[in-house]
This record gives structure tokens, sequence and C-alpha cells, in this order.
């Protein structure tokens, strides 16, 4: 008998190929290719996929013989959940597997939007040795503003109370109790930008997210904030963020989601006082392993017809 097959349409980690080697006929494909990825689904049991390819009704409608869609990521924006539903197709992520590298992403290009590292960094290698123009700020006896006290948020929180800063938080959605346990005080939106020095993104993309960062959230900003967004392309309008620290009210920003990707030319990149990345949050070999092997656990479970416990 034939063995199902799985089509991997972005990277995934040799540990999850060798999973499903194990049990099915592995194909791969570039999903972000659509003329590439619509004939390839065909006869398809299983498409692994993390951001770049669009799982919609046309490639649902393409792959018709699909049992499971598996993201091997956090969140499922770029899947229709809805269409694949009605389609019958099983749709499973990897909500944990890289919370902590998201996280870390997120103090990373807070402190290098703090201490100037990139531009710096680019100086120096250019044979400029400017000591005072990179001037930057501490973290210690600063208020940062978490947007979102998530999984990811609440790490970025753990981590950032080593720094000695004041953490503020908005999230409708979180427990008081479990805030007051971590140390940080849940505002509302309007309070958290009028009193951070720093404000991280840590929500999904949805309807209502999109923008929530944009020019009337920045109009309302403590002059000279750091915007850091790791989180999700658009959720931090970059128009606004750009017209925001152009206008001097923004003092700089770490950029490592855009809202269309892959994003190679953008008016931040002409500001030396935002740092940006290609989607790196989850770009660790910890959390490739570790999407990599849930969502093959998950494919197997799924293609045996069996119950698909969250990872
Ligand atoms: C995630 O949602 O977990 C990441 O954005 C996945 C990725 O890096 O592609």
């Amino acid at each position: 008998m034939p063995k199902p097959v799985v089509l991997v349409a972005e990277e995934l980690s040799p540990a999850g190929i060798a999973l499903l080697e194990e049990d099915f006929e592995v194909r791969s494909v570039n999903g972000a290719d659509r003329s590439q990825l619509l004939p390839a689904l065909a006869g398809v049991d299983a498409l692994i996929v993390r951001s770049a390819t669009k799982v919609d009704s046309e490639a649902l409608a393409a792959g018709s013989a699909l049992k499971v869609v598996a993201r091997a990521g956090v969140g499922l924006d770029n899947v229709d959940v809805e269409a694949a539903t009605k389609a019958g197709v099983l749709v499973v992520n990897a909500p944990t597997s890289n919370i902590i590298s998201a996280a870390e992403q997120a103090i990373n290009l807070l402190l290098a939007s703090a201490r100037n590292t990139a531009p710096a960094h680019a100086a120096l290698v250019n044979g400029e040795w400017k000591r005072s123009k990179y001037t930057g700020v501490e973290l210690y006896d600063k208020t940062v503003g978490i947007v979102g006290l998530g999984r990811i948020g609440v790490l970025v929180a753990q981590r950032l109370e080593a720094f000695g800063t004041n953490l503020i938080a908005y999230d409708p959605f979180v427990q008081p109790a479990r805030a007051a346990q971590l140390g940080v005080e849940v505002v509302t939106l309007d309070e958290l930008l009028e009193r951070s020095d720093f404000i991280t993104v840590h929500l999904p993309k949805t309807a209502d997210t999109i923008g929530l960062i944009g020019e009337e959230a920045l109009g309302k900003v403590k002059p000279g904030v750091r915007v850091i967004n790791a989180a999700r392309g658009g959720i931090v309008d970059e128009t606004a963020l750009y017209n925001a620290i152009k206008a001097g009210r923004v003092a700089g920003a770490g950029i490592d989601v855009f809202a269309k990707e892959p994003c190679t030319d953008s008016p931040l990149f002409e500001l030396e006082s935002v740092v940006v990345a290609p989607h790196l949050g989850a770009s660790t070999h910890e959390a490739q392993e570790k999407a990599g092997t849930q969502v093959a656990r998950s494919v197997k479970l799924a293609l045996s017809g069996e119950f698909v416990p969250d990872a």
C-alpha cells in the first residue's frame, strides 16, 4: 500500500523530517511560490507550513485529499482555519515551540534599540569610532509596557524583571492575580502608552490587533519611547511608526516582523534608530527542533486517526 504523503512547504528541522519519514512519503516545495505550491498539493494527505505559505480556500481546494494542515510555529494567521474546518481538514500548530525564542528576540531588540547596537556596529566596521553619538539609555528603573500578557508576554516580563524595570501591561484577558504574581501592573492601553519608556508587543494578529499601535496610539505615547515588535507585522503600523520617529516623538524601534513579508524595502530601513530583523523570532536551533518534532508528532497522530492534544 502506498504511504500517505506529507508535503513540507517550508524549512523543517531534520529531526521533524526524520520522524515523518518513518511513516510517510515526504515531499517538499517552496510554499511561498503559488505556482509551485498549488500543483504540488494534489494527492497530498498533510501539509506542513511556517509563515510564508498562505493556506487559503484556493490551496485547500488544490489539496482535496488533505486531512491535516500543520503550522510549525505559534499562531495560525496564515491559515484560513474556518475554510479548513469547512473542508474537514484538521489544523494543528506548535503553540509552545518557540515562545522562549520569541521572548528572547524581543529582549534582544529592546537592548539593541536602547544601546544603538546596529548603527554603532555599522559605523565601526566602516572605520568610524563614534562613542558619544551612540550614547544609549539604561533599562534600569524604566517603565516597560507589555502589550499582551500571554505566554510570550509573560516570559518577557519574567526576563525584564532582572533588569530592574517597572512592568506594566495591557491585556483585557489577563487574570489580575496572575499579573500581580509576576509583579506586573495591569493598565489600560492609553495608560500604557502614556507611561512607557519602552513598549513591546506580544499579541496575535487579528482584526482587532492590526494597526493597534498606529497613528492614534503613537500620538499618545511618552516622548522618547522605543517600540518593539517581535510578534506580528501590522500590529505596529509601519508608516505611523516612521512618521512618529521622524517627528521625534518615538526615539527608536526594534522590528522583527512586517505587514508584508518578505520585506526587503521599507522607509524604516532609512532610520538609524530602527533595528530590524527578517522575522527571526522563532529562528533558533532549539525552537526549530521543537516546532519540527511537535508538528511531525501531531501529523502522525492525525493521519492515524488519533486525538491530537495541544502540544
Ligand atoms: C511563529 O508563529 O511561531 C513564527 O512566526 C513561525 C516562523 O518563524 O515562521
